[in-house]
């Protein structure tokens, strides 16, 4: 196993992290230090992003890029870095090792190579304004990574509810965390870059602000709400006014620390 670290400097480490996040959507881990901020993935050679395309997702950014062989325990340390999430009392998300929630809905998330443990900030934020609106109806995931809104979506109360995403590992993740937790899905590979954007009155989209911008009229007029999260702060503004062409207003917001997650309605 190689621990693949990536070393750059603070004041554009959350845009660093948005772009790391394409090439590892599985999540990465975080060392702070200090003036600058360490990313570290872990995995086989030959299962890691290259080195060119880390370079350049830092940018000037770059401090120092690094390998290293590490022993046996590498999924100790895994489980140290994937923790349950609960909400509201309402709904606990964990990993398959940590005992069962004392929230009514109890999900059980492994990412596997996916995306979406529940805990980073970007999907938690998504689950909080799910949480926020009553659940009935069609419900779609664009970007479903793991699968952990979609499977969320179901056990609310949505029906049906569509999956989709580009990444073979999210598929594959999707229909093996919508088994373990008994919920029925449609899944499918799309890429939403290119191909038609599937609609229902609620959509869920945890993806980045180029997509959302690109894709945000093609949600109109299917959807009635939309989430929308994967978003820096200092984009949110571009996202606002790209969804007001199509007819969406925002009518919550969620911040935490750089990312923002936003609700848009019609009317
Ligand atoms: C930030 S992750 C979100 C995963 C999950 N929904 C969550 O909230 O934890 C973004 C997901 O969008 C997918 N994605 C990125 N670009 C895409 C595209 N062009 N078409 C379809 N899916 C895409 C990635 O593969 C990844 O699984």
């Amino acid at each position: 196993m190689i621990r693949l670290a990536i070393r750059v400097r603070r004041e554009q480490s959350e845009l660093v992290l948005a772009e790391l996040l394409q090439l590892a959507p599985g999540g990465l881990e975080e060392v702070d230090g200090g003036e600058e901020v360490e990313y570290a993935l872990y995995g086989p050679p030959g299962e890691l992003p290259a080195l060119p395309a880390l370079r350049a997702a830092a940018g000037d950014s770059l401090v120092e890029v690094s390998t290293e062989e590490i022993p046996d325990n590498w999924a100790d340390r895994w489980r140290e870095f994937h923790k349950p999430l609960v909400l509201d009392g309402k709904l606990t998300i964990r990993p398959p090792w940590e005992p069962r929630g004392k929230t009514p809905i109890d999900l059980v998330v492994d990412p596997g190579r996916a995306f979406g443990t529940g805990a980073h900030a970007t999907t938690r934020m998504c689950l909080e304004l799910m949480l926020s609106r009553p659940a009935r109806g069609p419900f779609v995931d664009l970007g479903c990574g793991s699968g952990v809104l979609a499977i969320a979506a179901a056990r609310l109360g949505y029906q049906p509810v569509l999956a989709v995403d580009n990444d073979p590992a999210a598929i594959e993740a999707t229909h093996a965390n919508a088994a373990t937790n008994a919920v029925e899905l449609e899944v499918r590979r799309v890429d939403l870059r290119t191909d038609s954007v599937p609609l229902a009155p609620t959509v869920v989209a945890n993806l980045v602000t180029a997509l959302l911008v690109q894709r945000a009229t093609s949600l109109s007029p299917g959807a009635e709400r939309v989430i929308a999260s994967g978003i820096l702060a200092e984009e949110a503004e571009r996202v606002v006014a790209a969804f007001a062409a199509a007819r969406l207003r925002e009518h919550a917001r969620c911040v935490d620390g750089d990312w923002v997650a936003l609700l848009f309605e019609t009317g």
